[in-house]
């Protein structure tokens, strides 16, 4: 039985109000951007409708079969009467050609069957498809803060699991709804053709087997839309685990989540165990009232076929096609069913799709372009930011790299040098101020233009799971082996490239060799060293390099990023002797600037964060 508070949230949410589960702790009461409320009925039926039509004619054909195996399906009982009535019990007619066309339409009618069946899986599993495929395309799209955002196991089972009931209910449900509809009426006539008293007596039941049919569909739909919404949960709780394996081995927290995988199993356990609750109250009798139906025609037809009133053939007639509405009238129940599941995962599928803000593109009438070849320059003018839902973490950031400099902005942990540099290439956007790149608003680039321009090496440098030389050449794919030996060299993972056995042939990551912290950051550096972007994000390229290795690769580095404009955030003194000129970043603002030898002179916030450490490297 369904609860009161599973109740309690499905009306909420078919209301619009409610979030993705109601046990999640509420984050914020602010309307959440990046988690759009799923969309309702109507207005996701009519997306599901366009993508329906892009199907048309599949969709046509296995209307089409429906008709004829519907059409077939009435006509095989007429035919069986008939030999009944008029080849077996008198002879009025020989048997065999009869027999035979009864064996051939049913043999049609099977081969139907098999034709509507892969039509219409064809049109669900391409609309299926074409959800899924929408929605990849979209998550590629979205912007860094819809994935601060969202769960991993979320993001990953609305694109997998959670389009499942689409294609049941458009490959299966939608021509069985109607077929099914076509069967019952057809049905219908034709027994109140035969004999309207003993259709009207027989139909008794029906409305009964139709009302357990539809409490069945209304019982379940709130169930299974439940079990699927926490099939999410349970990705993400699985995700959490595997992603982390290292730390939950070592920390031993095993139990903590295994119990936490085990509540959410459990949750969904329990949800389909109400689920076969229902289904063992209301089946039963879907099933077994139409024979109700037979036993009363076997009452009363019998005793019409006795009193010369109705034939034999007739109330064989009546027999057949009782039984045959049984799967039907159950059937719509459950289509019922599916169809609401079908359309709450659409309804959280289109939301997504249509409600997360892109990165705005900027249109191309309107796009600014950077001069092409010619050297860029970098400033950011009274820059504010905020991720969403969060304090300022920048707060009028006012900084310029020449086109020919490399600037590095340090700081204490958090203070802001990640989220500046990333600022940069719009991962985010500023929520005040201007980022330009060559005087030209960031915002009025093409992103594509933008993020080729800018080269890029990250915190936590991620390389694909692809050869090294694929990884390398991601930015630039035209450089030849020269210029990628280069970059190598400058980057200080020559040695280790040339050591391994297949050498820029080796594939790495999850399906390759597993890199060191340190090679992979000096890989993900020669990447960006290789494109020929005009400027540079370093976002603490080498604190994952021993100390030794990285005066090597400094010294060779400060002339390898001649002629770009290099954005450089450090902790360490020593890849500051990269920069031409220090900004120091305190409570959200450039606090001091100036050249590394000068600052730490002066008493201020650079000689505050430094000091120490430059008496020591001085010694
Ligand atoms: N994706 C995010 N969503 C919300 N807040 C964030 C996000 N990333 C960073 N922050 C917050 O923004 C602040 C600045 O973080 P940032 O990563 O820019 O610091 P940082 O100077 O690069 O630190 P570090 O030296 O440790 O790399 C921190 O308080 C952090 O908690
Ligand atoms: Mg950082």
């Amino acid at each position: 039985m369904t609860s009161p508070a599973v109740r309690d949230r499905w009306r909420e949410r078919r209301a619009g109000r409610g979030r993705a589960c109601a046990d999640e702790p509420s984050r914020s009461d602010s309307p959440d951007l990046f988690d759009p409320a799923p969309y309702g009925m109507g207005l996701t039926a009519r997306r599901v409708l366009r993508l329906w039509r892009e199907q048309r004619r599949l969709s046509l054909v296995g209307f089409a079969y429906a008709f004829v195996y519907s059409a077939l399906s009435l006509i095989i009982p007429v035919l069986v009467a008939r030999a009944i009535d008029r080849a077996i019990v008198t002879h009025r007619e020989p048997l065999a050609p009869l027999l035979i066309l009864i064996v051939v339409l049913a043999l049609a009618r099977g081969g139907v069957n098999f034709l509507r069946r892969y039509a219409t899986s064809r049109v669900g599993i391409e609309i299926e498809a074409r959800v899924r495929e929408l929605l990849y395309a979209a998550y590629l799209r979205f912007p860094r803060a819809f994935y601060d955002r969202q769960p991993t196991g979320q993001v990953l089972s609305r694109a997998t699991n959670d389009l499942y009931p689409i294609r049941y209910f458009i490959g299966w449900g939608m021509v069985q709804a109607i077929q099914s509809a076509m069967l019952i009426v057809g049905t219908g006539v034709l027994l109140v053709i035969t004999n309207a008293d003993l259709a009207l007596w027989s139909a008794l039941p029906m409305p009964a087997v139709a009302y357990f049919a539809w409490r069945f569909g209304r019982r379940v739909a709130p169930i299974s839309r439940a079990v699927q919404a926490r099939k999410g949960d349970l990705t993400d709780a699985a995700n959490e685990a595997v992603v982390g394996i290292e730390m939950v081995q070592a920390f031993g927290r095993e139990e903590i989540i295994q119990d936490r995988f085990t509540d959410r199993a459990t949750a969904i356990r329990d949800e389909m165990v109400r689920q076969a609750k229902v289904e063992a109250t209301f089946l039963p009798p879907v099933f077994y009232l139409p024979s109700l139906s037979v036993a009363v025609v076997l009452l009363l037809g019998g005793r019409a076929v006795i009193n010369g009133s109705l034939t034999y053939g007739q109330l064989a007639l009546f027999i057949q096609l009782l039984l045959q509405i049984v799967w039907p009238l159950e059937a719509m129940g459950l289509i019922l069913d599916l169809g609401q599941r079908a359309l709450a995962s659409a309804g959280r599928a289109f939301a997504w799709l249509e409600q997360i803000p892109l990165l705005p593109e900027v249109s191309p009438d309107r796009a600014a372009s950077l001069p092409a070849d010619a050297p860029v320059a970098v400033s950011f003018d009274d820059v504010h930011f905020a991720y969403p839902g969060g304090a300022e973490v920048l707060r009028g950031v006012g900084l310029r790299v020449e086109p020919d400099e490399i600037v590095a902005v340090c700081g204490r942990t958090g203070s802001g040098k990640s989220t500046l540099l990333s600022l940069l290439a719009r991962y985010y956007d500023p929520t005040g101020g201007t980022v330009r790149l060559a005087g030209i608003d960031a915002r009025a680039l093409p992103l594509s233009q933008l993020r080729g321009a800018v080269g890029l090496v990250t915190q936590r440098p991620v390389l694909f799971s692809e050869t090294l030389r694929a990884n390398l050449l991601a930015g630039r794919p035209d450089a030849d082996d020269a210029a990628i030996a280069d970059a190598l060299e400058l980057a200080g993972v020559a040695k280790f490239v040339a050591s391994l056995p297949n050498g820029l042939d080796t594939v790495i990551g999850e399906r390759g060799v597993n890199l060191s912290g340190g090679q992979r950051q000096r890989v993900a550096l020669a990447r960006a060293l290789l494109t020929d972007a005009p400027v540079l994000i370093l976002d603490d390229p080498l604190s994952a390099v021993d100390t030794e290795l990285e005066r090597e690769i400094v010294a060779g580095l400060r002339d390898g990023l001649r002629g770009r404009a290099v954005l450089l955030a450090t902790q360490r003194l020593s890849t500051l002797a990269l920069a031409d000129r220090v900004a120091v970043l305190e409570d959200g603002r450039v606090v001091e600037e100036g050249v590394p030898e000068g600052l730490i002179d002066q008493d201020g916030p650079f000689a505050g964060l430094f000091g120490e450490d430059a008496v020591v490297g001085a010694a």
